[in-house]
């Protein structure tokens, strides 16, 4: 059978996503794989989760972190001046108190790969994707100590009734999972 060309890259597969909708990207860093999200998906509106802050003891001090955050901020300058982009600099954990239930056509998470970490950020978020709504997590490979996602995402399948698994894209980069209507 031949394999459907949208899961050959990210960029391929955002193309085929709805535009227009509400979306959220949990983890911006510098916010460059944000840009090409937010271009290609031109979204109504973009919820961006990050404390930028330490989270996986790499120790690196917090200059490095300020940093990715000004880069992030000065890339979407005009984007946040037009409320097009909301920033929550905050944890993931506090952040989705502040979201309501079912509001996001669509989520990328693209952060802290370790199971743990993992696991709960696909349950506490699942409730804020709307049916029909897509998730793109990053990494689907056993990549220590970043190899949460694969047994996260089994654990989530087990966990909810309405998770598809659409596919992993060819590089392994992303998985991605749809909430059924
Ligand atoms: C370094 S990026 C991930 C980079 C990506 N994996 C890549 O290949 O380029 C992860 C971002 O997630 C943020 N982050 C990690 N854990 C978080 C948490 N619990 N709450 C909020 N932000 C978090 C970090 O501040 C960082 O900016």
């Amino acid at each position: 059978m031949k394999r459907d060309p949208k899961w050959d890259g990210f960029k391929p597969f955002l193309k085929t996503v709805p535009k227009q909708g509400i979306i959220a990207e949990l983890g911006v860093y510098h916010a460059t794989k944000t840009r090409v999200v937010y271009d290609i998906l031109k979204p109504k509106k973009m919820i961006w989760v990050d404390w930028w802050a330490e989270y996986s003891n790499a120790n690196q001090p917090q200059a490095f972190w300020d940093e990715a955050k000004r880069d992030a901020l000065n890339n979407f300058k005009q984007e946040i001046a037009w409320k097009k982009v909301t920033v929550h600099d905050v944890g993931f954990m506090t952040a989705v108190r502040r979201i309501a239930d079912e509001r996001l056509d669509f989520i990328r998470h693209d952060a802290d790969e370790r199971q743990g970490q993992m696991t709960s950020v696909l349950r506490a978020y699942w409730p804020k994707l709307k049916p029909g709504g897509i998730w793109m997590g990053h990494g689907f490979e056993n990549r220590p100590p970043w190899s949460g996602s694969i047994p996260a995402v089994v654990q989530h399948i087990r966990e909810f009734d309405d998770v598809e698994l659409l596919g992993v894209l060819a590089d392994q980069s992303h998985f991605v999972l749809r909430k059924a209507d």
